[in-house]
């Protein structure tokens, strides 16, 4: 069974990481999209509620699971007995610190491969930082996010 995880804070999950989910499980047998619990990080979505909006948006992919972890990626990965780890690119300045990542990793545990899946276009601009700094001001954010998610994100902002 090749398994590839898909790691990231997901905080929120956004169209963008869905198009990365939906290209990279057409590539393995079984994707986990691996959501991290930073204890150093204060995220606007508790890893519950982040569990919970990912399982939503991934739900039609037969072969995609959602699972947490801390610590290691690699370690996580080896335990999970994946053979790759996926990352979207989205753009130029994305990639010296994802390259710099994947070296890491690679020095880590030289079995794991990474992958890098260029998003769409149409997506290239977005990223969960931008999402929630639209929503902070009451922008629209419709298309940017699965729907169970932007009512969510509405919902933080307007507390
Ligand atoms: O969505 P993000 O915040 O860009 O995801 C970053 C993530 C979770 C992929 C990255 O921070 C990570 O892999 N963290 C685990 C800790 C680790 O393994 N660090 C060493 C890699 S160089």
């Amino acid at each position: 069974m090749r398994v590839a995880i898909y790691p990231g804070s997901f905080d929120p999950i956004t169209n963008g990481h869905l198009d990365v989910v939906k290209r990279a499980s057409k590539m393995c047998e079984h994707l986990i999209v691996s959501i991290i619990y930073n204890p150093n990080k204060t995220p606007l979505f508790t890893l519950e509620e982040r569990f919970r909006q990912v399982k939503g948006a991934v739900m039609n992919y037969s072969n995609v699971t959602v699972d947490t972890f801390t610590g290691l990626l690699v370690e996580y990965a080896q335990q999970k007995q994946a053979v790759s780890i996926i990352k979207g690119l989205r753009a130029i300045s994305d990639f010296e610190y994802e390259f710099q990542m994947a070296l890491m990793n690679r020095k880590l545990c030289p079995d794991i491969e990474t992958i890098f899946l260029m998003t769409s276009n149409e997506y290239s601009y977005l990223s969960s930082s931008i999402v929630k700094e639209v929503a902070r001001f009451g922008g629209c954010i419709k298309g940017l996010v699965p729907e169970n998610v932007r009512r969510e994100v509405i919902e933080k902002f307007s507390s």
